[in-house]
Formats: structure tokens, C-alpha cells, sequence
């Protein structure tokens, strides 16, 4: 029902005359107070337009659930014992009606799990409560503008996290992490979900600011390894990169320089190597945020690099090498042989958001399209003048690359794709 339908309703019982009622006799007996009244929250008609989160499906939630026995379709191994854990962005309250279409990267961290144990599935969902979420809480409002322009943010919460974690989950040292790529993780209870700490900083000991929503466990230590890039504030050419212990001890940390200020969604390590690739999805510069504008755009006049550094050294070695135009955003698998390094990942020719805005040109849907990009480059080499890149399997496209997460830095056999090729979509 549409907010005007409802003030027009007149067969209906008037909800705001109601409540002042309502009020107005608790306040006789003394048992409600009354308080100043806030703003109705203005729903938009279509949820699309929440301006974060779903925007693309329309998909918004905005519930969170404890849900004791699923009914579960089919049988359930006796011994199966886990938990399926994920995240998203749903939207905690709708932005103003100026950013009703801002990216739906943007909606607050909503995590959800099945814990699965001696034949039953309980669901539960919890929203990220970090210092974002509180305050909107409180607020019973939407606070933070644009995505990632802090700029664009109500004055209550000028220069406060604007924290999301909304796009990967990950275990680690008996907690979940919930991540977003511009912010820390939040840590969550792996069984309750409630939120321990929603800045989390592992022991202390790391000095960046943000950290990747795709880390990577190492194969043989079962190590974490991850890395933050604009890690030293908003356009930070700054990527910190580090290796911290199961027991979530910091073991190894250091800083190198990206070329320029870009979208570094994922990243490659190998049993030797860290590998970067940045592509022209750049910052567009200060005076654009102040005026209210996106964080990225598609500037084509840049190059492509691949940058190549040793894991455990002191990040001098890092070499970044000029290729092909692409824009790759996950990482399918990734090896080191000998002094050869392979990087699997998907991409396209050029931008793949058409969200974020090309600056010299149109967006191209054929470019756009995702295949799998096979990077190779020779670290025994130097002066090297391109890295190589070729296409794999260019009768399918697709994204979100991935495979076992429990096999980085070794050669593999299965990556996934989401996607559609011959025979159709999956
Ligand atoms: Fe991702």
C-alpha cells in the first residue's frame, strides 16, 4: 500500500490519531513518555529504490531472522555438521529520494547462516552492527550519501565509519569475518551472528585502514593473507599487504604504491608470489567528491598493470608491468612455477559497471563481457615491456570466478564460473 493511499484511507482507522491517543493516555497513567515526534520513514513504491542494496533485483530485506528447523527437501547426511554462512547488502533504511539510485553496493552488511547438525537446518540472520549501523539505528534514518563519498554524508556522522562489510564472509580464529573492501572487517560470532567487534583489527598490529573482501588462506600454513589498498585514506595510492597466523597474529606486513588510486577488488598469492592487477576503473579526484560525485569512473587513457612482488619481503621488489586494456575483479586460481607466475581471473576488454561511468567514451556491453583471462609473467625477467594475457575459454563468459578456497597457491583443476556459453546460463 502506497503512504498516500493509506493517508487517504478513510474507511481505515487514522494511524497517526491513534497513536497521539495512544500516547496521550499513557502519559495519564504515567507509563509511556511522550517525545518529541520523528519523521515518518518515507518507503519508496518500488524497492529498487531503496538507493542501496537490491537496486538491481529489488531485492530488500530488512529483517532479521531466527528460524529453528528449515524444512529441509530430500535427506540430510547424520553426519553432517557445518555451517553455510553469507553476506550481502540489505538496506537498513532508504536513502533520500536524490539518491534513489545510488549502486547497491552500498546496503548494509547482512549476514546469514544454516547450521546444519544431526539432521536439522536452523536458519539465522543478523545485520553487521558496527558504528554505520548503530547510528541509523538510532537515527531511524539513512545517514551516509553516496557510496563511498564521504562528502555526501549527513553532518551527524561526518568523519565516522561509513562501514558496510557486505561482500565476502570468511572463518577465522573462531570468528566470522564480515568484509567490504573500502573499511576493516566486522567479527561476528559464528554461532550467534551478533557482532563483536565491527572495526576489527586482528591484533593491532596492522596500520592500514581497509582490507580486501577476497583474502586468501594460504594451502600449506593455513595462514590469511590479505591486503587493503587507498589504505592510508580516500584516493591513497597506499596498499598495505600482510600475513597474519591462525591464531590471528600479525607475522608479516608491508606497504607498496599502485601506479595510481584504482579498484583493486582481489588479488593473487601463490606459494612465492602476491600479484595486483590495477585497471583504469580510477579515482576520479577530490574536487568531484566534494561536488557530490561517484569514487570511480572509467578513465581509458590509463594503462593496465600487473604488479608482481615476493610474499615475506619488504615490498621493494614489486615490479608493475604495462599490458593489455582489461578489467579483471576475482581471481579463479593462481601458481608459481619456477620463475613463472600464472594468474587466473575473469574480465573484460573495458568497464564492467556500467554504474560507474566511462569518462571519454560510451560503455560497451561487448567489452564488458567476462571471460577467463590467463595472466603469465616471468619474475627472472627485467625491463620486461608487457605481461602476457590470454583468453581461455572464449566460447563462455561470466564472473565471480573462484575455486576451493582451501587450495590458493598451488596449480588447480576446478574453477567456478557464474555464467552462461553453449547450452545455456548457470
Ligand atoms: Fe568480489
Amino acid at each position: 500500500m502506497s503512504r498516500d493511499h493509506r493517508d487517504d484511507d478513510s474507511s481505515s482507522v487514522n494511524r497517526r490519531h491513534f497513536l497521539t491517543g495512544a500516547a496521550a493516555l499513557g502519559a495519564a497513567v504515567g507509563t509511556l513518555a511522550v517525545k518529541p515526534a520523528q519523521a515518518e520513514v518515507a518507503f519508496p513504491t518500488e524497492r529498487g529504490k531503496f538507493g542501496s542494496g537490491g537496486a538491481a533485483t529489488g531485492a530488500v530485506n530488512r529483517s532479521e531472522n531466527t528460524l529453528y528447523d528449515c524444512e529441509v527437501e530430500g535427506d540430510l547426511p547424520d553426519d553432517l555438521d557445518g555451517a553455510f554462512y553469507r553476506v550481502g547488502p540489505d538496506a537498513q533504511y532508504p536513502k533520500p529520494k536524490s539518491l534513489e539510485h545510488d549502486i547497491g553496493f552500498d546496503g548494509e552488511g547482512h549476514v546469514s547462516m544454516f547450521r546444519i547438525q544431526n539432521g536439522h537446518v536452523d536458519y539465522r540472520s543478523r545485520w553487521v552492527k558496527n558504528d554505520r549501523w548503530k547510528a541509523q539505528n538510532k537515527a531511524r534514518k539513512s545517514l551516509y550519501g553516496v557510496y563511498r563519498n564521504p562528502y555526501t554524508d549527513d553532518p551527524s556522522v561526518r568523519g565516522k565509519s561509513r562501514a558496510t562489510q557486505n561482500t565476502q564472509v570468511w572463518y577465522h580464529n573462531g570468528r566470522v569475518l564480515a568484509m567490504k573492501e573500502d573499511t576493516m572487517p566486522a567479527a561476528l560470532d559464528p554461532h550467534t551472528l551478533e557482532t563483536l567487534d565491527g572495526n576489527y583489527k586482528f591484533d593491532g598490529a596492522l596500520e592500514g585502514q581497509t582490507f580486501t573482501a577476497h583474502p586468501k588462506n594460504d594451502s600449506h600454513t593455513g595462514d590469511l593473507l590479505a591486503f587493503g589498498y587507498e589504505a592510508r585514506g580516500l584516493g591513497s595510492t597506499d596498499i598495505h599487504v600482510f600475513r597474519i597466523s591462525p591464531q590471528g597474529k600479525t607475522l608479516w606486513k608491508a606497504w607498496v604504491k599502485a601506479p595510481y588510486c584504482s579498484e583493486i577488488h582481489d588479488y593473487a598469492i601463490t606459494e612465492k608470489h602476491i600479484i595486483f592487477l590495477v585497471y583504469p576503473l580510477a579515482y576520479l579526484g577530490e574536487e568531484r567528491m566534494r561536488a557530490g560525485g561517484l569514487h570511480w569512473g572509467w578513465d581509458s587513457t590509463k594503462s593496465t598493470y600487473l604488479g608482481v612482488m615476493r610474499r615475506d619481503g619488504d615490498g621493494k621488489d614489486i615490479q608493475w608491468v604495462k599490458g593489455p586494456q582489461t578489467m579483471c575483479t576475482h581471481v579463479m586460481g593462481c601458481w608459481t612455477d619456477g620463475n613463472k607466475v600464472t594468474v587466473d581471473m575473469d574480465g573484460g576488454d573495458a568497464n564492467q559497471f556500467p554504474f560507474f561511468p566511462n569518462i571519454h567514451e560510451p560503455f560497451d556491453p561487448a567489452k564488458a563481457a567476462g571471460k577467463v583471462r590467463r595472466f603469465t609473467f616471468d619474475t627472472a625477467k627485467r625491463n620486461v615491456r608487457s605481461f602476457d594475457m590470454q583468453v581461455m575459454y572464449p566460447q563462455y563468459s561470466g564472473g565471480l570466478a573462484r575455486q576451493d578456497d582451501r587450495y590458493h597457491t598451488v596449480p588447480y583443476r576446478y574453477g567456478f564460473l557464474i555464467g552462461g556459453g553453449p547450452g545455456g546460463g548457470g
